[in-house]
């Protein structure tokens, strides 16, 4: 395993105090690793938190060759730090390597950039309830040139985070409408990844979204504009009629690690849990006869998240009374009580970060 060297600051911060939010604050330290076309991956090395210097003309910039991962540190009430499934991150980041012609990364040496990343700031690890250590890690192509190819060297890095609550509402439901006007991805493109560009072109729509007092959009498949995919950040399920159904995975929609993790323990817990297409006017039949009975949206930021006023078209769906559902407080309680250790990890999918 290569060596990660470890510089530490001189001039630790203080750490924030107060509401944190999400992704405002950043730890004392980074990783970053640096790929070199014929050499590979190397020197890993964690130094202070600071701006890195790039040429103006480094490919990131121009043709955005850019892929991220969100993943979370969890303080237990015994004092230990948990990170939950790493190795599902690093599949999924060589996944977006694969389709962004990036250089792929050994998943235990990935793991390992986590986690002494992680080790050298265990401090920033927040003790609030419902709080956690945000991870982004992530991988830029910096090769001084503008004709459109791979680049040749990229930098790896890892950034820490204290955060609570993705969303303001906290574990209140949040309102979505779904988006008939623009689309986030199709089949054969990238919408499988988590490319920057993904987010990019979903903020046009978000923006429509706040403006609408909305919180999230909701995207339709680009081909017939009809079936369900995902909220941008996060998955989604609905329970219609008993049934807890979610969006295949076909290509443009997230794989999400929340998103396998709550299908897996539903299905444990003896609930019929379906991957299929989901039509709008499936949807909204569903809730004209009364039988949509929870929406929730899933993901490493936003946790579980339910969804309490659904629009389509011009119609405002209110569901479950705009109240959380108890299939989704039971996932939420059921996912988090594992993250933090409060409930036996029967799968396994938790991993110590020791100082
Ligand atoms: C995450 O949930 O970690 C994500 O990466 C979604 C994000 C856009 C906040």
């Amino acid at each position: 395993m290569m060596e990660i060297k470890i510089e530490r600051t001189a001039t630790p911060k203080a750490k924030p105090e107060g509401a944190l939010g999400f992704g405002k604050y950043f730890t004392d330290h980074m990783l970053i690793m640096e790929y070199t076309e014929g050499k590979g991956w190397h020197d890993a090395r964690v130094i202070p938190y600071a701006p890195i210097a790039l040429d103006p003309s480094a490919m990131v910039f121009h043709y955005g060759q850019e892929i991220f991962e969100g993943m979370k540190a969890y303080r237990t009430e015994d004092g230990r730090t948990l990170l939950f499934r790493p190795y599902e991150n690093a599949r999924r980041m060589n996944n977006s390597c694969d389709r962004l012609c990036m250089p792929k990364m050994d998943e235990d040496l990935w793991v390992e950039c986590i986690k002494a990343a992680v080790a050298a700031d265990i401090d920033w690890v927040p003790e609030e309830a419902g709080a956690s250590l945000y991870i982004r890690p992530f991988m830029i192509a910096t090769d001084p040139a503008l004709g459109v190819r791979a680049s040749n060297h990229y930098y790896f890095m890892v950034i820490m985070s204290p955060s609570g609550n993705y969303y303001p509402t906290g574990i209140d439901p949040v309102k979505i409408y779904i988006e008939t006007e623009y689309v986030r991805a199709v089949k054969g493109g990238t919408g499988f990844t988590k490319c920057g560009g993904n987010y990019a072109a979903s903020i046009k729509s978000q923006v429509k979204a706040h403006e609408a007092g909305y919180t999230q959009v909701l995207w339709l498949d680009g081909v017939h504009r009809e079936y369900i995919e995902e909220v941008g950040t996060m998955n989604v399920f609905f329970k219609i009629d008993g049934e807890i159904v979610t969006p295949a995975l076909e290509g443009s929609v997230l794989p999400g690690i929340t998103r396998k993790s709550s299908i897996e323990l539903l299905r444990k817990a003896g609930y019929n849990v379906t991957e299929r297409r989901l039509s709008v006017h499936e949807l909204e039949d569903a809730a004209h006869n009364g039988k949509l009975e929870e929406i929730f949206g899933t993901g490493t930021a936003a946790v579980i998240s339910p969804v309490g006023e659904l629009k389509i078209n011009d119609e405002v769906i209110t569901v479950n009374n705009g109240e959380i559902g108890p299939v989704s407080k039971w996932l939420y309680d059921t996912l988090t009580g594992i993250q933090w250790g409060r409930i036996a990890d029967e799968n396994d999918w938790t991993v110590e970060v020791k100082a």
